[in-house]
């Protein structure tokens, strides 16, 4: 892809731009042979890791969510399935195709999962290679979705930082506002928008991070806020319902989102609830930044229209950790994410560089 824009911003990144790893919960461990994701259902009451075998392992963690966030289902689902291939007797190509149908279908938004899974059909097809040397090269690809997160991270994280400085370059320090959980727990390393939020305190540049509760699956007050009162990040918790007032009288300076699909055009998919704070901003005259991996942009899709939006079953809206809230029989619609139009973004935050719609629009090849 030939690009007109430097990848690392300001670069290179100064060894001092680094943070205290034992602030950093770990979402998963694995030595290589073994996996276990941690169940964030539990937190924060409860660590408690799960051990993941083969796929049907991932498929099932990823689709109860008790692991989610685009980078790390990615991973998750990358190694569940790796774990799987080399266990299995003869690399049959259709039977590993159903498989990772199978565990895309387990969140079919975040194009990151299908992306990382479908990068090995290029190796099994590759005429003349051995069952053996397939195996050893889905390896590698495998291990390296896994390896790669953490590496493009703080690139990520260093270019948001930068722009943010560049984007206040009279205000010390900066009052941001955030939805559902895009940090250590999304991911394997620090974290998109999560991540820069880290960043800005550790240069001491936060003044204080809003952060929504998140409904109906309550990432914010139950992943979000557990990171940054581990992390020590000065931050206070709002009710989705809060954000317009927030905005309107404590001079929140911008927002930090995630993103799960990007289309060409710069339209976002994120957690239910973005789009509306997009809306927010706009009113509010404050600017709002998707915060990506560069692999969430979507070069196969013009808009955002062409993203499939995941709908989740009503109990999870009628039910707050199990207790029954609503009338068993409350008709429910609950859509997981939302589409942020195009026009409502300041930039888009990569770690190949950081974009308007227009100018990601202009260049990304169709
Ligand atoms: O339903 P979830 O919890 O998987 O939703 C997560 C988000 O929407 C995140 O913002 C997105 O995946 C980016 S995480 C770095």
């Amino acid at each position: 892809m030939s690009l007109k824009i430097n990848k690392i911003i300001n670069g290179p990144i100064p060894d001092s731009f680094l943070f205290d790893e034992t602030k950093r919960l770990d979402s998963l461990k694995f030595d290589g042979q073994n996996l276990e994701v941690l169940d964030q259902l539990l937190l924060p009451h409860e660590f408690k890791y799960i051990p993941i075998l083969n796929v049907s392992d991932a498929f099932d963690v990823i689709k109860s969510m008790q692991v989610r966030g685009a980078p790390l289902i990615a991973v998750v689902g990358s190694l569940g399935l790796l774990l799987e291939l080399q266990k299995m007797s003869e690399l049959n190509s259709d039977e590993i195709r159903k498989k990772i149908e199978f565990l895309i279908s387990s969140r079919p938004t975040a194009v990151d999962l299908r992306n990382s899974l479908t990068g090995i059909f290029p190796i099994l097809e590759k005429e003349g290679d051995s069952d053996g040397v397939k195996l050893e090269k889905c390896r590698e690809y495998l291990l390296e979705v896994y390896t790669s997160e953490k590496l493009q991270n703080r690139i990520l994280v260093w270019n948001a930082y930068q722009e943010l400085l560049a984007a206040f370059p009279n205000k010390n320090k900066l009052t941001v506002m955030t939805i559902c959980n895009t940090g250590s727990l999304a991911t394997v390393s620090w974290g998109t928008a999560l991540g820069v939020i880290r960043a800005l305190h550790s240069e001491n540049r936060l003044e204080l991070a809003y952060v929504l509760e998140t409904r109906p699956y309550n990432q914010g007050i139950r992943l979000t806020a557990t990171e940054l009162i581990h992390g020590d990040v000065p931050f206070k918790l709002i009710t989705d319902s809060m954000a317009a007032w927030a905005m309107k009288n404590h001079q929140v300076n911008c927002v930090l989102v995630g993103a799960d699909n990007v289309a060409r055009n710069g339209d976002t998919a994120n957690k239910i609830g973005t789009y509306m704070l997009a809306v927010l901003a706009k009113h509010h005259n404050i600017n709002f930044y998707p915060v990506v991996p560069f692999t969430t942009i979507n070069k196969n899709i013009a808009t955002g229209a062409a993203i499939k939006i995941e709908e989740r079953p009503s109990g999870e809206l009628l039910r707050v950790n199990g207790v029954l809230v609503g009338h068993e029989q409350c008709p429910v619609w609950n859509p997981a994410f939302d589409v942020t139009p195009a026009e409502l973004i300041t930039k888009i935050l990569t770690d190949f560089g950081n974009w308007s719609p227009r100018l990601l629009e202009e260049q990304i090849p169709k």
